[in-house]
């Protein structure tokens, strides 16, 4: 039996309108933290399967979300692809050998790095209501390309849209190889149990128009066209954050299923701009949510009715902060769920 979130990503208009948050299994939650403290580091945890199948539980059990997201992260790809990977405290994740300093040939991969996440993936689904969808995901591939090249987070993704520019048969190869690994990798969490995917671009936002049609728009058609001859009805969820004004066009031609939306984009232009019917996940500011003002439900009205016209996944415009108040989310919740249209 399909459950609202599903129903929703497949084109209905769902009422209550489906919600649940991106990084919602993260470090807000106490239950979160205590798990973590007793495993040790982030790697630690995801590597765990029981640890992380209960993290990706966590979130549900408190407050009744309509989706469970996977916990993982995009940094698996790469290490899969044969770079070392880090998470240091206080500095953020490390990949080596930079793909700046070394060829994309050098590297080894080691395919074993994703099978634990699959068994994740099973343990979920067995112990999942069968209401609440079970959602996968991977980075998209110029995303994880500006963790590969560079090695590091940076403000601007400069060494990665350098490389592209000067050497884009290079940055064409490695964008290539992202793309095997993904579909490869997304096929496998819908195999044990994942009833739709997302697609993140977190940084697609810092290309020029062409650029985003090349690294944003075709990487990520290429893996949705793949994914849909492999496994026809599984919905995808794209989010190309800061994408802007190239939404539309992202929306169109890559074929996703449903569109994430950012807080920096205003609903109404969304609901207009987009494709009669599509449905769209977003766009409640985390900051919002964070502050957690007087302001708070009006805004969640605001957003259910700008997108009142086509099926929407309520949902934040990027992930939740770590330091969001659990009263907060169980306000935000009260106010979407007690919306009477
Ligand atoms: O909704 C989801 O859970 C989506 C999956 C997702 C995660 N991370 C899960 C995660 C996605 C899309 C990411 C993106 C990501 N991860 C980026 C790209 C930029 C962005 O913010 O979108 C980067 C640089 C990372 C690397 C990363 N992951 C760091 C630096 C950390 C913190 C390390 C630590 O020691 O806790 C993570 C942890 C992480 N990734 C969590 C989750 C749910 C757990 C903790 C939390 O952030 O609350």
């Amino acid at each position: 039996m399909p459950g609202p979130l599903l129903d929703t990503l497949r084109g209905k208009s769902v009422f209550p309108r489906p919600v649940w948050l991106m990084r919602q299994a993260g470090r807000y939650l106490p239950e979160y933290r205590a798990l973590r403290a007793e495993k040790g580091g982030f790697l630690e945890l995801v590597y765990d399967c029981d640890a992380a199948a209960e993290i990706t539980l966590q979130p549900v059990r408190r407050f009744g979300f309509d989706g469970a997201i996977l916990f993982s992260d995009i940094l698996i790809v790469p290490y899969a692809m044969g770079q070392g990977l880090q998470f240091l405290a206080g500095e953020g994740p490390k990949l080596s050998p930079t793909l700046a300093d070394h060829a994309l040939e050098s590297l080894a991969a080691v395919p074993e790095r994703l099978s634990p996440i699959y068994d994740t993936v099973a343990k979920v689904k067995a112990q999942l209501d069968p209401g609440t969808t079970l959602l996968g995901f991977a980075g998209s591939p110029w995303t994880v390309a500006t963790y590969m090249v560079a090695g590091e987070g940076s403000r601007d993704q400069h060494v990665t849209r350098l490389m592209a520019y000067r050497d884009p048969l290079a940055f064409q190869a490695i964008i290539d190889a992202i793309v095997e690994v993904t579909v490869d990798y997304l096929s496998g969490q819908i195999a044990a149990g994942a009833e739709a995917v997302q697609l993140f671009d977190s940084w697609a936002g810092s290309l020029a128009p062409a650029e985003f049609e090349r690294w944003v728009i075709a990487p990520n058609a290429a893996i949705v066209s793949r994914l849909r001859a492999r496994h026809p009805g599984v919905p995808v969820i794209g989010f190309p954050k800061g994408s802007g004004e190239k939404l539309p066009a992202y929306a169109c031609e890559t074929g996703v299923d449903a569109v994430g939306v950012d807080e920096t984009i205003d609903p109404l232009w969304a609901a207009r701009e987009l494709p009669a019917g599509l449905p769209v996940q977003g766009n409640f500011d985390p900051l919002s949510l964070e502050a957690g003002s007087d302001m708070l439900e009006a805004r969640a009205v605001a957003l259910l009715e700008a997108f009142a016209g086509r099926p929407h996944v309520f949902n934040l415009g990027h992930g939740i902060g770590q330091h969001t108040p659990i009263a907060h989310v169980e306000r935000l919740l009260a106010a979407v769920r007690g919306w009477r249209g």
